[in-house]
């Protein structure tokens, strides 16, 4: 496939340009965490001194059993919990002092999926993927632009106007993965998308976050879907009580 017939915007021509443009070995990492430590108000420990660095163009899963801090590391990344101690970078923020505006604009360039899709149960699949965009006040016409191919990317353009509760749990993930994905972020952010899905449907989703890694996206999934991490044969962390292991 070429990176240009797939989906607008996420290619390996855009990312090179923006590489090209940023000299430096620092910028080339997407996302970098340096002695993270996340200790919520209740006491309970989500993460303890967390090293991690992964490159523009990356995709790992992070991996390891309930209640180890994989939910916890993505919501650092996405600026939805603030670190206690150490930095969190991503695409060269400091997310933990990001406020308001900046931290929607640092948002917009980050897609996440969660295992139970997050869909808005009375709008349609069209009106879910791009509310997004419009909450964002892109055009009309840019909206029309990126929802046709993106829709195929996921293989539901018959599925258009159909409301969540039509479809089937591997269709509904499958919306939630274009909705991330339509505003073509150059990172993206999957906790546990397979959770709640068969091995087919599991195997779709992960040839769909392949494909927009082979387009240009960096891409981090949290699972402890075995089966899944066996399939994708890429880099895997563990998380054991809040704390990385690599390799
Ligand atoms: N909002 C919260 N308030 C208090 N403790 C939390 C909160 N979110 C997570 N935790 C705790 O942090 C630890 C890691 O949770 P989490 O990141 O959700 O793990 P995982 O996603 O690997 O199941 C758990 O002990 C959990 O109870
Ligand atoms: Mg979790």
């Amino acid at each position: 496939m070429t990176t240009t017939s797939g989906h607008p915007g996420i290619g390996k021509n855009h990312q090179h340009q923006a590489l090209d443009a940023d000299a430096g070995d620092e910028l080339r990492g997407m996302v970098k965490l340096r002695s993270v430590k996340k200790i919520y108000p209740n006491g309970s420990c989500g993460l303890l001194d967390v090293n991690l660095e992964v490159k523009r163009g990356d995709f790992i899963f992070v991996t390891g059993p309930s209640g180890s801090g994989k939910s916890t590391l993505l919501k650092l990344l996405y600026g939805e919990e603030r670190p206690t101690d150490g930095e969190v970078i991503v695409d060269n923020c400091n997310v933990g002092q990001l406020r308001g505006h900046k931290l929607s604009l640092l948002r917009r360039r980050i897609g996440v999926v969660f295992q139970d899709y997050k869909l808005i149960p009375r709008r349609t699949v069209t009106e879910n993927i791009s509310f997004v965009l419009w909450a964002q006040g892109f055009t009309h016409k840019e909206i029309e632009r990126r929802l046709v191919p993106t829709l195929k990317l996921v293989g539901l353009q018959h599925k258009a106007s159909c409301f969540p509760e039509e479809l089937s749990g591997g269709e509904q993930q499958r919306v939630s993965l274009a909705r991330a994905i339509v505003g073509t972020p150059p990172l993206l952010l999957a906790d546990e998308p397979t959770g709640n899905l068969d091995p087919d449907n599991s195997a779709s989703v992960l040839k769909i976050l392949q494909k927009l890694n082979n387009f240009g996206a960096t891409v981090i999934v949290t699972t402890h879907d075995e089966r899944l991490l066996r399939m994708a044969n890429k880099t895997v962390v563990q998380l054991r009580d809040g704390q990385l292991f690599q390799g």
